[in-house]
């Protein structure tokens, strides 16, 4: 029998996607957390997969027919605990968000104390927010960045886990631009008698890629997204100790989720097998030189860094000695239409409110993946300002677009 849209194709929804290609091609891509994933993970994501039903895990499901799909599931499984060297791994939640509300499920009680960086100093909605879920269930404590050089200070988090004597600590971030040290988490956690979580969400490909401390040694429990630098298709992992691995899976399914999305799984295999890849190591590196690049280059444009710059593949630019009239709002509403895509920011203490801001984050993932190198980036930075220092000229920001869309032909993310 024809499927209705075989006679009656969805003309519509499938212009809308063909307009999302071109906003993604012809436009610089340069929103931290994303990426462009490679064709064959998109080739699992929109498989047959999507019609099966799978709770429970390989070998122990609650329906039939799952004898492949066990078999991807631990395929993806295997993958992943080469990558990082960990016991156990769960590639079952749907998202980051909720990777981190399982693992909290599966080692605290509610109203546990929990100690985690301040969303205002780059931590992330799940570390604590009063507004998401995490805040509302369990006790956290923010930790935050120190006023003068803007990095995280282990004396306070030190300070502070021996004050409130948390029953975890977590350490990873949103938008906070430097390398984070796992044994120190580590040796706090140890001499408070804390669990150690790492939320790595961001950085899972830089990890993979040889480009940060692997924190799965010392942490208790690692998460991350699949899609950011790690490349693949959106989706959460949980990696954790055997001693943690019935807790995790348990408060995976059915603690928070119902039928595994075996589909992304497969996707997020292909994606373990990508950076398992030699080349991928190559990937990562770039991504981080051209982190360097860009930062040095918007340094000379008359921007400032927070923190000074970065160590991985996003900075987080203060507007304010560019321009002090120049909001994050405003400059990421007039770069997407000079085909230039980040988000506003956050900056440490900002005095303006989170939907206003006072700086834009800036990722190069996605312009690695397309093959730019230092030179785009200095190009770059270069736009960005021309943009933001004609943001009054429509004439100058077309032309901006213009240009972005003549840069960005000579590297296509899709050939
Ligand atoms: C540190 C961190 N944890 C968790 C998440 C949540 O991931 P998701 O958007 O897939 O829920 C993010 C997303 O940006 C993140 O940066």
């Amino acid at each position: 029998m024809p499927f209705p849209s075989d006679t009656t194709p969805d003309t519509v929804l499938f212009d809308l996607i063909d307009q999302e290609v071109q906003r993604q091609v012809t436009g610089l891509q340069l929103i931290a957390s994303e990426n462009f994933t490679s064709p064959s993970v998109m080739r699992a994501v929109g498989s047959v997969l999507t019609n099966k039903y799978a709770e429970g895990y390989p070998g122990k499901r609650y329906y039939g027919g799952n004898l492949v799909v066990d078999e991807i599931e631990s395929l993806a499984i295997e993958r992943v605990k080469r990558i990082f060297g960990a016991d156990h791994a769960n590639v079952q939640p749907h998202s980051g968000a909720n990777a981190n509300m399982c693992a909290y499920q599966a080692i605290l009680q509610q109203g546990d104390t929990v100690l985690g960086l301040s969303l205002d100093h780059g931590g992330h909605l799940t570390h604590g927010s009063p507004v998401n879920a995490s805040g509302k269930l369990y006790h956290f404590v923010a930790y935050k960045v120190a006023p003068g050089d803007e990095r995280i200070d282990m004396d306070q988090v030190r300070d502070l886990a021996l004050q409130h004597r948390p029953k975890l600590i977590v350490a990873g971030t949103t938008s906070y631009t430097r390398r984070l040290d796992p044994a120190a988490f580590k040796s706090i956690a140890d001499e408070v008698g804390a669990l150690f979580m790492f939320d790595a969400a961001h950085i899972a490909g830089l990890i993979a890629g040889g480009q940060h401390p692997n924190p799965v040694p010392y942490a208790d429990i690692v998460t991350f997204t699949t899609h950011k630098t790690l490349r693949g298709p959106r989706g959460g992992c949980i990696l954790s100790k055997a001693e943690y691995a019935a807790a995790i899976d348990k408060a995976v399914f059915p603690g928070w989720q119902g039928g595994p999305l075996e589909h992304v799984i497969a996707g997020k295999a292909v994606a373990f097998h990508e950076a398992l890849q030699p080349s991928f190591q190559t990937y990562a590196a770039q991504i981080v030189k051209n982190a360097s690049a860009l930062a040095e280059a918007l340094v000379q444009q008359g921007f400032r860094l927070v923190s000074g710059g970065t160590d991985i593949h996003m900075m987080v630019v203060d507007l304010r000695p560019f321009d002090a009239d120049l909001t994050g709002k405003d400059a990421q509403a007039v770069l997407d239409l000079g085909g230039i895509t980040l988000n506003k920011n956050s900056i440490p203490d900002d005095p303006r409110s989170p939907f206003v801001t006072s700086g834009v984050r800036i990722g190069t993932p996605s312009v690695t993946t397309q093959g730019m190198k230092e030179p785009q980036m200095v190009q770059i930075a270069e736009l960005i300002a021309r943009v933001l220092r004609h943001r009054g000229d429509p004439a100058a920001v077309a032309q901006a677009k213009a240009d972005v869309a003549a840069l960005c032909a000579q590297f296509p993310a899709y050939s």
